[in-house]
């Protein structure tokens, strides 16, 4: 079976009831702002909501905010935003067309003098920050999940599963949404050596054109 026709199973999450719960997504990020579901919340400067259109067809995961985002309080505004917005302009998909967001919605970081080391969330805080993934995608209803990185793969599965098993293919979601994972942008700003740049930078790319092609065919269904 080619990898593209199976349909990836997540772990299903409990129901969301939107009657009772918040009804748009700016109300969300409101609720955002109070969370306590894992100790994250403590040490970081203030949550940081996905952002875009309530409009947008794909929803772009990353990993958590970093030190830019979380004294900003938008997601991919620092070195990986920086990287990630060059990344998708030569892919040839408009960052507007995406609701952008992280698997974890606090700044997790090791305090180093007067830096903040970025500290990798782990699977509880990853599950615990689900609940707010899982609002965003009944609200959105989104019609392309993309996941950057391992964090997210696990935020939007419910399970982990290595970036290189998933990478560059469109898959089915049981839950009617499709999904693409590709690595994150950071782990390209981690390369020293130039060949390893090019070659990392070239499959970001071809990843992240996918999406193009996606939004095209979308978008051409829409018109029909
Ligand atoms: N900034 C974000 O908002 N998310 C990431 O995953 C990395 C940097």
């Amino acid at each position: 079976m080619e990898k593209s026709q199976i349909v990836i199973r997540a772990k299903p999450s409990p129901a969301i009831d939107l009657l009772t719960e918040a009804k748009s997504l700016s109300a969300l990020a409101g609720q955002e702002a109070e969370c306590t579901r894992c100790p994250l919340y403590k040490n970081a400067t203030q949550v940081v909501p996905g952002e875009g259109s309530p409009q947008a067809r794909v929803l772009l995961i990353g990993e958590q905010p970093g030190d830019v985002e979380d004294r900003s309080g938008r997601p991919f505004v620092g070195p990986s935003g920086k990287l990630l917005d060059i990344a998708l302009e030569r892919a040839g998909v408009e960052r507007d067309k995406c609701f952008v967001t992280n698997a974890v919605k606090h700044f997790k970081f090791d305090p180093r003098g007067k830096r903040r080391l970025h500290k990798k969330p782990d699977a509880g805080e990853i599950d615990a920050c689900r609940w707010w993934l899982d609002r965003e995608r009944a609200l959105l209803q989104p019609g392309l999940i993309v996941a950057l990185g391992a964090t997210a793969i696990r935020c939007a599965l419910g399970r982990s599963e290595a970036v290189s098993q998933l990478r560059g293919e469109i898959f089915d979601l049981d839950g009617g949404a499709q999904f693409l994972a590709t690595v994150h942008p950071s782990s390209l700003l981690r390369l020293k050596d130039e060949s390893d740049k090019r070659q990392a930078w070239r499959g970001f790319l071809a990843d992240l054109s996918k999406i193009a092609s996606w939004i095209e065919k979308d978008e051409a269904r829409a018109a029909r």
